[in-house]
């Protein structure tokens, strides 16, 4: 189904590369069960997501719009990491000029990253270990399991199930008993600007941009890997279909994120 040769020249150049800027989408979940915004399970309810992630919906029915987070929180929950997590977290464990931002809200890459971690810092001990932060991915789109207050704007963690039986009984600050929100970024809202300064630093540094599993549509994170090519670095796309990145990419290769990232990620990266 996959160009070898493509492949092949793939792997080189990141084996070659120091600065290397992995760039994810939904679709490096797919394999776990996460479902993709734009793919066959995208819509819920029969809402599409581009409806439902706006402040609009939440300020006309955040019951309607909690209720959907409250069930993405629980299938993601139930979701593990897949080979294509794990063989990106050691790539950004070991290689200490490889940056990872996700527009993923699903916390998928944490997880295989603390797995990796516990691996290959501290085998064997059952004490969590430290995570660099250079390893954590850079997250454009916030966390499903975060929350952020409507009056105050405390953010905190919050994993709890929704009940989303009606409006009062949606979660509420501890703090000003304003009504929480999902700590994500929906369409129309601008991402925190350190954070898209972060990402942005190192699209422009990166020798190679690998673009996963991202249908290429939403910007800014669509925009970093043309900030890559621009600076002089390459752009490679793993996706079983082609997308608007396809044409910058250098090698676009047809196939799914966990079959093929062990495989092109394989670097004996020592840092
Ligand atoms: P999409 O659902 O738009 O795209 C998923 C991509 O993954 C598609 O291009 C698929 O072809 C590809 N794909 C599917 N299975 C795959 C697999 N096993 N391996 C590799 N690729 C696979 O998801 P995103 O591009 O992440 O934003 O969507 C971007 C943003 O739009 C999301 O962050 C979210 C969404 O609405 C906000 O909520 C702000
Ligand atoms: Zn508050």
């Amino acid at each position: 189904m996959h160009d070898q040769d493509e492949i092949d020249h793939a792997r080189r150049l990141l084996a070659s590369a120091r600065r290397i800027l992995i760039l994810t989408g939904a679709g490096v979940s797919a394999e776990s069960g996460v479902p993709t915004f734009r793919g066959p399970e995208g819509l819920w309810k029969s809402h599409r997501p581009e409806a439902l992630a706006t402040p609009e919906a939440f300020q006309a029915d955040p019951r309607l719009v909690w209720e959907w987070y409250g069930w993405r929180r629980e299938r993601v929950g139930a979701c593990r990491p897949n080979a294509a997590h794990a063989a990106i977290a050691r790539l950004t464990l070991r290689n200490p000029d490889a940056r990872l931002v996700t527009q993923n809200v699903d916390g998928l890459h944490e997880l295989a990253l603390e797995e990796a971690a516990s691996e290959e810092l501290s085998p064997g001990d059952s004490a969590a270990p430290n995570l660099p932060h250079r390893a954590l991915p850079i997250r454009l789109h916030g966390s499903l399991f975060r929350a952020r207050c409507t009056g105050c704007d405390v953010r905190t963690p919050d994993r709890a199930p929704v009940d989303a039986t009606s409006e009062a009984t949606l979660p509420r600050c501890g703090k000003c008993g304003a009504m929480l929100r999902p700590d994500v970024v929906w369409f129309g809202e601008g991402l925190d600007p350190e954070i898209l300064r972060e990402a942005t630093e190192s699209a422009e540094t990166a020798e190679v941009c690998l673009v996963v599993g991202t249908s290429g549509l939403v910007h800014p994170a669509a925009s970093l890997p043309l900030l890559t090519k621009e600076s002089g670095g390459v752009v490679l796309e793993v996706n079983p279909e082609s997308t608007p990145l396809t044409e910058i990419a250098l090698a676009s290769i047809r196939g799914r994120a966990g079959q093929l990232l062990p495989s092109l990620l394989a670097v004996e990266a020592e840092s």
